[in-house]
């Protein structure tokens, strides 16, 4: 049996994202187990060289990965043929220089999402890199995240009849840092810094609605900054200025309404901290991250709508848990391994730079619809 490398410079892996989700849980992990199995027998073996500002951080997240090599020379790295491959995980409002830069020097592209702050950069990537003709992905984990596997499952099966409404609450309580550390990085919370909720989850919640019923053809949307002070890395107070919360509904093309309800300022009382719940004529499923529960037309209960008697009906009895019948892999290595497949095999890849421009769209017409007080449309980004 062959095996074939493929040189990857990683951007962004002493961060949480790209440390832990990208290269331990994605690239190492596809390594460990002797790379990616091609339709021809040959094996893709992904050669990764971590890239950064910060020698020590950099070497660090190298150690930690069983990465040999690192370096804090990018632009050395994007003249190096050796790796035809540029992934970027930095901080949102760090990226579209760098994926230029890459784009420039013919690098194929995959990277975080939001692919930029504003939807003019974010368009301007896409078109670059399809002038430049290189490869592109963006990545959309959830997609690939079991509860959302089996709900698409569900969809592909004709099980939901025609789709009705898709909503999804995407909510947990990211602690203030004053009393127990946060659990997110303080530049989330600051506008200045490319923080807030709208430009970290609307570009989720776009291919995830667009996955049930077809992309989202407006929107109307209210936001706003619930908890004003937190605590930073070392400890300081400061001004926590970006949007925390969001409510937002959208049609989709397919015909269904679809709600947002998306906070990190509620505490968890459901399945999961991402939940969709998708009702058709047919039936209807609720998913979390991991499981997914169905419930058909014919055992659809009754309820008694009475204020006089507590409901005797239990609405949750008749929902089936769909069950785990493959061993799921981490969601980030699933699509790093369809994204590697692409660039040798070809094939389409449509969560590719144009996807991730939508979701930016998306963002922005959120924000705009929030602060103009507004429905806005949102036009196809054309290919
Ligand atoms: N797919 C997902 O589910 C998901 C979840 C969270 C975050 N993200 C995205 O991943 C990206 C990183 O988020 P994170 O939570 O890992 O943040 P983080 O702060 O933990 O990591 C940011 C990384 O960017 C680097 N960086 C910061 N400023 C930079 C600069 N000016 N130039 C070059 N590099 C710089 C840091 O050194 C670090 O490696 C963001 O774009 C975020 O939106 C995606």
């Amino acid at each position: 049996m062959s095996t074939r490398t493929i040189g990857i410079i990683m951007n962004g892996v002493t961060g949480r994202m790209g440390g832990n989700q990208h290269l331990r849980n994605a690239i190492a992990a596809i390594r460990r187990d002797g790379g990616v199995m091609l339709k021809d027998g040959t094996r893709l073996m992904p050669d990764p060289i971590l890239v950064g500002r910060n020698e020590e951080r950099v070497a660090a997240a190298a150690r930690s990965a069983g990465v040999e090599k690192w370096s804090t020379n990018l632009d050395g790295l994007l003249g190096d043929p050796a790796y035809p491959v540029y992934f970027d995980a930095v901080k949102t409002d760090a990226r579209v220089g760098n994926v230029h830069r890459a784009i420039e020097a013919g690098k194929d592209i995959y990277t975080e999402k939001p692919t930029a702050e504003k939807f003019e950069d974010a368009l301007g990537l896409y078109t670059a890199a399809k002038a430049k003709g290189v490869r592109h992905g963006v990545v959309a984990d959830k997609l690939w995240a079991p509860g959302m596997a089996k709900l698409r499952m569900l969809l592909q099966s004709g099980f939901f009849g025609k789709v009705l409404m898709v909503r999804i609450e995407g909510c947990y309580w990211v602690f203030e840092g004053d009393l127990q550390p946060a659990q997110r990085p303080s530049w989330n919370y600051k506008r200045a810094e490319g923080g807030g909720m709208i430009l970290d989850m609307m570009p989720h919640y776009y291919y995830m609605l667009e996955a049930m019923n077809g992309r989202p053809l407006d929107i109307v949307c209210h936001a706003d900054t619930l908890v004003g002070e937190r605590w930073d890395e070392k400890g300081e107070a400061y001004k926590a200025d970006a949007d925390d919360s969001v409510m937002s509904i959208s049609r989709l093309e397919g015909g269904a309404m679809a709600q947002i309800m998306s906070s990190w300022c509620v505490r968890v009382r459901t399945e999961d901290i991402i939940v969709m719940q998708v009702d058709g004529t047919h039936g209807s499923a609720v998913a979390g991250l991991r499981h997914c529960h169905a419930q058909r037309r014919e055992s659809t209960p009754k309820g008694q709508w009475s204020l006089d008697v507590a409901e005797p009906v239990d609405f949750y009895k008749d929902w089936h848990q769909i069950p785990e019948t493959a061993p799921y892999k981490n969601a980030f290595r699933m699509q790093w391994e369809m994204f590697l497949r692409h660039l040798v095999e070809g094939g389409e890849f449509p969560w590719n730079l144009r996807a991730g421009a939508a979701g930016v769209q998306y963002a922005q017409a959120a924000e705009e619809s929030w602060r103009e007080r507004r429905w806005i449309d949102l036009p196809a980004v054309a290919a």
